[in-house]
């Protein structure tokens, strides 16, 4: 079974996700993640991040992979662990980018798909149920109010000790839904059949027993 979690930036997604990854007791792939490690990667090896070609031959030769440990979900390229650096903020700002050529998400999505191949999986990110899993069976758009998604973003920030401004955030969350929507390569959207999920006022352990209401009802 494959469960499938799209929305735009900030809604909670990959939270959301591993928690009900953990309580259905199946595996987690962070999409997201693989197209940071990819920017990351382009940025450290100075590979233009708007030349999509040269970034597709870049994710070919050094293919992001994913761990489960312990201490949660890992990020690997190259057998480098780039679980923290792909969060920083001059990834976040190239990201949306990397993601929009059409190379480098035929290059994710392949990958994507081989991984989820077998077994169950949750998954989240922008084009999980409408290109990566059509036939998942169940699909969920989560999202919640811009505000909402810049407070969330700030106290996440804050609380790793980064010194952050609220409107800044707020304008990044505004410009990566527009990026993120408005890109011609599989573009954010309500996938069909998906179920459109709005955290606003909702505590994460509310919307996680909803998704997982949801898995165990398509499970019968
Ligand atoms: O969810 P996130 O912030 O880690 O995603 C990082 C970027 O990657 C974001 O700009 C959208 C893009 N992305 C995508 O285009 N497709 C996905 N399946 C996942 C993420």
């Amino acid at each position: 079974m494959i469960v499938a979690i799209d929305g735009p930036a900030g809604a909670g997604k990959s939270t959301v996700a591993r928690a009900v990854a953990d309580a259905m007791g199946v595996g987690y792939v962070d999409t997201g993640a693989m197209y940071r490690a990819l920017t990351l990667l382009a940025m450290r090896t100075g590979v233009d991040v708007s030349d999509g070609p040269a970034l597709a031959e870049l994710a070919r030769e050094h293919p992001v992979t994913l761990e489960h440990g312990r201490a949660g979900l890992r990020v690997f390229i190259a057998g480098d662990d780039v679980t923290m650096a792909i969060r920083e903020a001059d990834v976040t700002a190239n990201v949306s980018e990397v993601a929009a050529h059409p190379d480098v998400r035929a290059e994710m999505v392949a990958r994507q798909r081989d991984i989820m191949g077998a077994g169950d999986w949750v998954s989240d990110g922008r084009d999980i149920g409408s290109v990566v899993c059509p036939d998942a069976e169940v699909k969920v758009f989560l999202t919640a109010s811009v505000d909402e998604r810049a407070r969330r973003r700030h106290a996440e920030l804050v609380a790793r000790g980064e010194q952050v401004d609220l409107r800044a955030i707020r304008d990044d969350v505004e410009r990566r839904d527009h990026a993120d929507s408005s890109r011609a390569a599989s573009p954010l959207v309500v996938a069909d059949g998906a179920e459109i999920v709005d955290t606003t006022g909702m505590g994460i352990d509310e919307v996680v027993a909803r998704i997982a209401g949801m898995a165990q009802e398509a499970r019968g």
